[in-house]
C-alpha cells in the first residue's frame, strides 16, 4: 500500500509496535473468536471478518449475512485507512414511490417487515473482499468459528431475549422464520440454545466458494424466491451484480487529534466532524455543565439538520462534502449560535418531526500485535431485521430500505427524515448513520463505535471528546448520554443521567430536555496508549453479553 494511493488516506505518524492486542465487541463469544485468529497468526483484518460473521450468528438481532455495514481498516505500517463500504443496495426494481399506499402516505408495515423491506446485501460480500485483499488467512478458516457456533448452538443473552420481544409479533407470520430463533415456539429464556444449521450450510458455502456461494447459484436462487415469497422484489440479477466499495475516509482535525471516520453513504463522519468544527471554537472543558452541554446540543442540531437536507448516496446525488467539512462553513454556523439561548430548530428552516432511539445494529473495534486497527459497524437496521429468513438459509433480512426517505420530509422508523438527496433508486445505497471511528494523536489512539440508529452519531461525539479529556475506553463507553438531532427540538437524556439542576439551567436557555425511561447505545472501544505502550478495551456497561479483552504479547 503506497502513500498517496486513490482511496487510502495517509496520516503521517511515527511508527512505535505496540505489545499486546485488544478486541471490544457487543458478545463474549465474537471477541474470543476475534482474539483467537490474532492469537493462531491472523492480522486484524483476519480478525475483522471473523468477528463479523461470529456477531452474525450469536447477535442476529443487530447484525448478519442478510444486511451490511462499514468496516474502516487503518494499517499501521503506511498509516493508511481505507473503508469498505459493504452497505446494502435497492433492488432494481425499487422505486421512489415504492412505500407509498394509493393515498400518499408511506406504509410503515411494508417498509419495515418482510421481503419489500430488504436491502440487497453486502455483509458477504465485503468479508469476501476484506479477506482477500487485506487478510492473511483463507476465508474458510475465518468463518469457521461462525459456522460451529451456528451448527452447535450458543445461549440466549439478555438482549437477544429483550430485542426478540418487540419483533416476535412480526416473526411469527413467516413460520419457519421464528421456528429458528423462537424453538419452543416463544421468545426464548436467557440461556436457550439457538442452533442455526440453515445458516451454517449458507456460511459453508461461502467459505468453499467466496462470494459466489451466497450471491450466485443455490443460497442465491433459495434467497431470490424466498424474498419474493415474502412480497419482495429480488432478482438473480440484484445478487450477482452488488459490488463492494472502497470509500476514502472523511478525515479532519480537532484541538491536535486527527480523526479517522465514515464516508458517505454514512452521514456520520461529515455529521461528526462538523460538530467537532463548531466546537473547536469553544474551551468545553472551562465551561459549566449546562453550558457544556447547551453548546453541545446546539453542533449537533445543526450537523443534523444539514445530514436531512444535504446527504445521500454520493454515487448518485451530489453532495457537497467539502463544503460540509470546511473550517468556514463551521464558523458560519456559529455566528448564529448564541452562548446565553438555544436556537429554535424551526429558525434554521425545514422542519422534520419525531426521533426515537434505537438498540439495533452493533460495533466492534480491534487492534492487532502489529498496530494494525479496524472500527466496524454493521447493521440489520431494526432489530432481527425484517424479522423474516427465506426458507432453506437461514439468512435474516435486513429493513435497510427503511433508511431510505421514503416521501420528502416523512420520518423514517428512527424518526429521521430526509429529502431527494436520500430518496429510492435501484441500486441506490441508503444513507447511514454508522460511524466507526479512529482518533489518533502520536501519544494516544481510540478505535470507538456504537448502535443505536439516529444517536450514533452524537454517542460517538461525546465518546471521543471524552477520549480527547484524557479519558480511557471504560470512561468513553460509560459516560451518561444526551442528544439533540434538530427535530424534534429538544434535548433527549439518559434516565437519572443530569442533576434537577442541569435541566433547570438548560431550560432556562430555552431547550426542552426529555429524560427517557431507558439507556441507549452499545459502544466498543479499544485504546492504545502509545506513551505508555499499553492498550486497554471496554464494552458498553449498559448490556451485559459484551467482551472486550486485551492478550499482551510481551512480558513486562
Ligand atoms: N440502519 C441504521 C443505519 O445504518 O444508520
Amino acid at each position: 500500500m503506497a502513500c498517496g494511493f486513490l482511496i487510502w488516506t495517509c496520516v503521517a505518524f511515527a511508527k512505535p509496535q505496540p505489545q499486546a492486542y485488544a478486541v471490544s465487541s457487543a458478545h463474549a463469544l465474537a471477541t474470543e473468536t476475534g482474539l483467537s485468529i490474532l492469537a493462531q497468526g491472523g492480522n486484524a483484518y483476519d480478525a475483522a471478518v471473523a468477528v463479523s460473521a461470529a456477531l452474525a450468528v450469536v447477535e442476529p438481532a443487530s447484525s448478519g449475512i442478510g444486511g451490511g455495514g462499514f468496516w474502516l481498516l487503518h494499517s499501521h505500517d503506511d498509516q493508511l485507512s481505507v473503508m469498505v463500504d459493504g452497505r446494502e443496495v435497492a433492488p432494481g426494481k425499487a422505486h421512489r414511490d415504492m412505500y407509498l399506499d394509493e393515498s400518499g402516505a408511506v406504509d410503515r408495515d411494508l417498509a419495515v417487515n418482510g421481503g419489500l423491506a430488504a436491502g440487497i446485501p453486502g455483509a458477504p460480500a465485503a468479508w469476501d473482499h476484506i479477506a482477500q485483499k487485506y487478510g492473511s488467512l483463507p476465508l474458510a478458516v475465518l468463518l469457521d468459528p461462525a459456522i460451529q457456533l451456528a451448527e452447535q448452538g450458543f445461549p440466549a443473552d439478555e438482549k437477544y431475549v429483550t430485542l426478540l420481544a418487540m419483533r416476535e409479533g412480526v416473526m411469527n407470520r413467516w413460520p419457519e422464520t421464528a421456528a429458528i430463533f423462537m424453538p419452543s415456539g416463544e421468545v426464548p429464556q436467557v440461556g436457550d440454545l439457538i442452533v442455526q444449521p440453515d445458516l451454517a450450510k449458507t456460511l459453508r458455502a461461502l467459505a468453499d466458494h467466496g462470494r459466489d456461494g451466497f450471491y450466485k447459484g443455490d443460497v442465491a436462487e433459495k434467497l431470490v424466491a424466498g424474498t419474493q415469497a415474502a412480497g419482495g422484489i429480488w432478482t438473480l440479477d440484484d445478487l450477482a451484480r452488488y459490488e463492494v466499495k472502497e470509500r476514502q475516509p472523511i478525515t479532519t482535525e480537532y484541538k491536535g487529534y486527527e480523526l479517522i471516520t465514515a464516508p458517505p453513504p454514512s452521514s456520520g463522519g461529515i455529521a461528526l466532524a462538523q460538530m467537532l468544527n463548531i466546537l473547536e471554537a469553544y474551551d468545553l472543558s472551562g465551561m459549566s455543565s449546562v453550558e457544556r452541554i447547551h453548546v453541545i446540543s446546539e453542533a449537533m442540531r445543526r450537523a443534523y439538520r444539514d445530514r436531512a437536507l444535504y446527504l445521500g448516496d454520493t454515487d448518485f446525488v451530489d453532495v457537497p462534502v467539502d463544503l460540509l467539512l470546511s473550517k468556514d462553513y463551521a464558523a458560519g454556523l456559529r455566528t448564529h449560535l448564541r452562548i446565553d439561548r438555544a436556537t429554535p430548530s424551526a429558525s434554521l428552516a425545514n422542519d422534520p418531526t419525531v426521533w426515537p432511539e434505537g438498540d439495533n445494529t452493533t460495533h466492534f473495534s480491534l487492534i492487532d500485535a502489529e498496530g494494525n486497527m479496524v472500527s466496524a459497524t454493521l447493521t440489520v437496521n431494526l432489530p432481527y431485521g425484517a424479522a423474516y429468513a427465506p426458507p432453506g438459509t437461514g439468512v435474516l433480512l435486513n429493513n435497510e430500505m427503511d433508511d431510505f426517505s421514503a416521501k420528502a420530509g416523512e420520518p423514517n422508523a428512527y424518526g429521521l427524515v430526509g429529502f431527494s438527496a436520500n430518496a429510492i433508486e435501484p441500486y441506490k445505497r441508503m444513507l447511514s448513520s454508522m460511524t466507526p471511528t479512529i482518533v489518533r494523536s502520536d501519544e494516544r489512539v481510540a478505535v470507538l463505535g456504537t448502535p443505536g440508529g439516529s444517536r450514533i452519531i452524537t454517542m460517538v461525539l461525546l465518546g471521543l471528546l471524552d477520549f480527547i479529556d484524557g479519558n480511557g475506553p471504560m470512561s468513553w463507553v460509560s459516560v451518561p448520554r444526551f442528544h439533540h438531532q434538530y427535530l424534534p427540538d429538544s434535548i433527549s437524556i439518559e434516565p437519572d443521567s443530569l442533576s434537577p439542576e442541569t435541566i433547570d439551567g438548560l431550560e432556562a436557555l430555552g431547550h426542552q430536555v426529555q429524560e427517557r425511561n431507558r439507556t441507549w447505545g452499545n459502544m466498543h472501544g479499544v485504546m492504545w496508549d502509545i506513551s505508555t505502550n499499553t492498550m486497554q478495551a471496554a464494552h458498553d456497561p449498559r448490556w451485559s453479553s459484551g467482551g472486550a479483552e486485551v492478550v499482551e504479547t510481551v512480558e513486562r
